[in-house]
């Protein structure tokens, strides 16, 4: 599985950190920036994500600015795109289960490594059901 990763200022500590954490596990994230702490802006690299997931470049994206809320806006704008800001582990279950998302969101002055760790690791040892949830997800991104 290809996993992309992509931050504001906001979030640039919490992104180097997770892609340590996988780094160490011989996890190579692909990293679209931002690459230092100077401000930048959220839309930017909510899209850059979104692009990149919708090009089937990654197979699952990784997000995060502040909060999360920001860029969660950002990457939703675009069709395709199901952007699901992670706040505990059931969401984390969940978003995986019935939502299938495709890009998951993380903030990174309100949230801890170590929570956000434990939500990835759920997130990706969890399968999506199908079924209803598939019909919903298609609902998604029908006119
Ligand atoms: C940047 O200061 C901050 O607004 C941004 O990282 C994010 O939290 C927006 O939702």
């Amino acid at each position: 599985m290809k996993i992309a990763i992509a931050s504001d200022h906001g979030g640039f500590t919490l992104k180097q950190q997770i892609i340590e954490y996988f780094k160490n596990k011989n996890i190579i994230l692909d990293d679209l920036g931002t690459n230092a702490d100077q401000s930048v802006d959220y839309p930017c690299y909510g899209k850059k994500m979104a692009l990149h997931i919708l090009q089937h470049k990654a197979d699952l994206g990784i997000l995060i600015c502040g909060t999360g809320v920001g860029i969660s806006i950002a990457a939703n704008r675009y069709k395709g795109i199901r952007a699901a800001l992670l706040y505990s582990l059931e969401t984390a279950e969940m978003a995986k289960r019935h939502n299938n998302a495709n890009i998951i969101v993380f903030g990174g002055r309100t949230m801890t490594l170590t929570d956000v760790i434990s939500r990835i690791e759920v997130f990706l040892n969890t399968s999506f059901e199908g079924g209803r949830h598939q019909k919903r997800i298609e609902q998604l991104d029908s006119e």
